[in-house]
Formats: C-alpha cells, structure tokens, sequence
C-alpha cells in the first residue's frame, strides 16, 4: 500500500508518519528529511539546498524527484524484490510536476497509489506548533515546548541525551513563506487526486492518537 500524507508544515506529517512505521511496517520517505541528512552529510546536494530550505523555500523537482526514485529502487532491492507493508510519502509530492514524477516513478515500478491523506488544520495553530517543537540530537525523538517535554527537564526519554537541536527553517519568518508556499504550489494538487478518488480528509487538529486512529480506518477501508 502506497500513501500520501499531505497537509501544511506543522500539520502532523512527520508525527503520523513515525506512528504508521512503528504500527505497520510501513516505510517512511521524507524528502525533508533526506534533504537534511544530505545537508548535515556535506554531499552536493545537501550543499545545494542548504540555503534554500533555510529560506523555506522549495528544492527542485528534479532534485526530490530523483531522491525518490533512489530510495524506492533501494527498498525494493532490500526487499528482494518485494514492496513489504508499503511506503508513506511524507512532504512529497509537493508540486503538480512532482505529482506527476511519483506517478511515473511508481508505475515503472508496477505500484500504484492507493490512498492520499489530507490532514486538515487551522493554520493560526501551526506557527506555535512549529516554532516550540525541537528534537533529541542523539535520538531523533520529538518534543515540543508547550505539549511534549521530556520527563525529566533537558533529558531526552528515550535514550537519556542530554543534547537537543531545533531546525534552523523553524522561526516565524520562515514558517509564514511555507504556507504561501504550501497555498500556492501543493494545495493545487490535491485536485488532481480527487479526481482519481483518492483523497481522504482527517482532522489533523485533534488529539495526536485520535489522528492516527482516523488514518488507519481510511487504510483498513
Ligand atoms: P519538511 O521537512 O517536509 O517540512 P514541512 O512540510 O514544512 O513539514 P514539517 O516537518 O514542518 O511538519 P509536519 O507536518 O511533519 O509536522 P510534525 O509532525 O513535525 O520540509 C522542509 C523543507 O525541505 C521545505 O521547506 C523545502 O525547502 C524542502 N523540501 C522537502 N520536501 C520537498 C519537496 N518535495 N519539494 C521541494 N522541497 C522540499 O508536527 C509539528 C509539531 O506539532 C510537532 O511538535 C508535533 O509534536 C506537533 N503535533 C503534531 N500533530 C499534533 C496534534 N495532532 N496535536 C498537537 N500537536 C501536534
């Protein structure tokens, strides 16, 4: 099963994404994600949009495009060859010209797209969503200011690090561009898969395990 998680920054993507993984099996792909590896790697491409996601702004298609292909390729030769439990795109597509890529990426594969899940928001809510979340450098586990701190102040839960980092495209400069961003280019897409059926709104305002339970119903449908 193929699916898509799209919503604005801030909507719970990432959140859902990680969930889906632990509960499913499924396998993740970020583009935000291996676009910050290869930033924090120091490759050529990390070079190239380390600026261009400090302003918030999108990387190329050609650039997503092929690092999608890339890991779909790499998962299927992991697999021997078999697609497993499926892959959750998360932050990608984001673009009409990307939109087209995956389905040109998915069907020189012999997959399809199964499900695209829109999570719903209240844009005045994501700003202090975004700029309160920060992350255990070690680790990766997710906290946040005001709704997730750890246990015991300035040590991570999970693996006792002491050490957290924020990302540098989470001020409220930056997030206010995202959106437009998100408005103008990705929105737009979400036409395009109704079309085809495959769209499903959840309410991504409500209580984290309460969003998760709604997207495994439309997975299960
Ligand atoms: P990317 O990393 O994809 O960032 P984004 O889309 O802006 O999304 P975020 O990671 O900010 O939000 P999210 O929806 O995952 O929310 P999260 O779960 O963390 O992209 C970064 C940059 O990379 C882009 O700006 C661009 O430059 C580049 N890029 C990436 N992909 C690209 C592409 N395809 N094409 C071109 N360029 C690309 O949740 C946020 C916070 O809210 C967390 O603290 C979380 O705990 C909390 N939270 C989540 N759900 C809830 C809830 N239900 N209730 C309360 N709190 C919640």
């Amino acid at each position: 099963m193929n699916i898509i998680l799209l919503g604005p920054p801030g909507a719970g993507k990432g959140t859902q994404a990680s969930r889906l993984v632990a509960e499913r099996g499924m396998v993740q792909l970020s583009t935000g994600d291996m676009l910050r590896a290869a930033k924090d790697a120091g490759t050529p491409v990390g070079l190239q949009v380390r600026d261009i996601m400090a302003r918030g702004e999108l990387v190329s298609d050609a650039i997503v495009s092929a690092l999608i292909g890339e890991r779909l390729d790499s998962l299927k030769e992991e697999a021997g060859g078999d697609t497993g439990p499926g892959v959750i795109f998360d932050g990608f597509p984001r673009t009409a010209a990307q939109a087209e890529a995956l389905d040109l990426l998915l069907a020189e594969r012999g997959q399809q797209l199964d499900h695209v899940v829109e999570l719903t928001v209240d844009e005045a809510a994501l700003t202090e969503r975004i700029v309160g979340r920060y992350t255990c450098a070690k680790c990766g586990e997710g906290y946040h200011d005001r709704f997730k701190q750890p246990a015991e102040a300035g040590v991570c839960d999970v693996c006792g690090s002491t050490e957290f980092k924020r990302r540098p495209d989470d001020t409220a400069e930056t997030i206010a561009t995202r959106m437009a961003i998100y408005r103008g280019e990705t929105a737009p897409i979400l036409p395009f898969y109704d079309a085809r059926g495959l769209v499903a709104q959840v309410d991504g305002m409500a209580e984290i395990g309460q969003v998760t339970q709604a997207i495994e119903s439309i997975l299960d449908r």
